[in-house]
């Protein structure tokens, strides 16, 4: 069987979100965010035999915010394996990402690693087993990208942490159930740390592709984690990847991904590819617009099917 034109395809995604870069508005709750110009667009495709596709605005560097907790995760479940699962849940929530109800009603242990709180907590859990928390999660990304100048925005970092209010607030809840070990102070800056990693597409869809490839980086030559938990981790993307609109990615895309509120998306094809999009222009759920429209388009073009 012939391989798709993949970067057809992908320039394609150009010409079609064209249209939708100016709908939704960029996160402003966070001020640093606030100032990144809305139109602008990138997509890059990794397959499983290396070949890497691009196009858009390639160049363009951005923070992942909570594309950053699939990472998160990997390097945890490397240290803990099930046991992890004691502190945070594998369901979805149905809640904003960023909500804190839950959080109460069932006694600190957030339902998922996706939501803000769970993945706090698992910071937290890493935090306990790092010498260096923060060069260890920059140095993941600049491996399995193939990029030494993988950078954080410490501008991003800062802001967030003067605005951690909310989070700080979860990981205090936590705290008085006694599902938090440490400094919530020291863990909320390696949190913000890991949300403003800055890459560009293309680095973004290396430093992920193992998702697509049974846990093996390509790029780094490492496998991340056994096959069996490559598949575990895409099917919690697939049920809580896009918070409470996973239901509607699910139905729209077919792929487990993972949106962060700077405006990207990993999404992946299992035993195909990864796939990085980007574009600032947020939904009221906060994701990307133009970002699930690209998605949905290769989806289709590719007969993508979940089952
Ligand atoms: O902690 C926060 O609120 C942000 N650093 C990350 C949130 C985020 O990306 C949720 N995404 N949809």
């Amino acid at each position: 069987m012939t391989s798709p034109d993949y970067q057809a395809l992908l320039d394609a995604t150009v010409t079609r979100v064209k249209p939708l870069l100016a709908q939704g508005k960029v996160a402003d709750y966070i001020p640093a965010l606030a100032e990144v110009a809305q139109q602008q667009y990138a997509i890059a495709l990794v397959t499983n035999d290396g070949q890497c596709f691009y196009a858009g605005d390639s160049e363009a560097r951005f923070t992942i915010q909570s594309v950053s907790k699939v990472m998160t995760l990997t390097l945890a479940l490397q240290r803990y394996g099930e046991t992890l699962w004691q502190r945070v849940g594998k369901e979805p929530s149905g809640t904003a990402f960023n909500s804190l109800t839950q959080l109460e009603f069932e006694h600190g242990i957030p339902r998922n690693p996706f939501i803000n709180a769970g993945a706090i907590v698992t910071c937290d859990a890493l935090f306990s087993r790092l010498s260096a928390p923060i060069h260890s999660m920059l140095e993941a990304f600049r491996i399995q990208a193939g990029n030494s100048k993988i950078i954080i925005d410490k501008k991003v970092a800062n802001s967030e942490y003067e605005h951690r209010h909310r989070n700080a607030a979860m990981a205090h809840l936590m705290k008085s159930f006694g599902n938090f070990d440490n400094q919530v102070d020291e863990v909320l800056r390696a949190y913000f740390s890991y949300c403003a990693i800055e890459l560009n597409a293309l680095e973004l869809a290396k430093a992920y592709s193992y998702l697509s490839n049974h846990g093996f980086c390509q790029f780094s030559k490492q496998q991340l984690l056994t096959a069996r938990q490559t598949k575990q981790l895409n099917s919690l993307l697939f049920t809580s990847g896009l918070y409470d609109a996973a239901g509607d990615f699910a139905y729209r895309v077919g792929m487990p991904g993972k949106s962060g509120v700077s405006g990207t998306i990993v999404a992946v094809v299992p035993g195909k590819f990864t796939v990085a999009v980007w574009s600032p222009g947020l939904d009221k759920v906060g994701n990307s617009i133009a970002g699930i429209a690209a998605l949905e388009y290769l989806s289709m073009q590719l007969d993508v099917c979940a089952f």
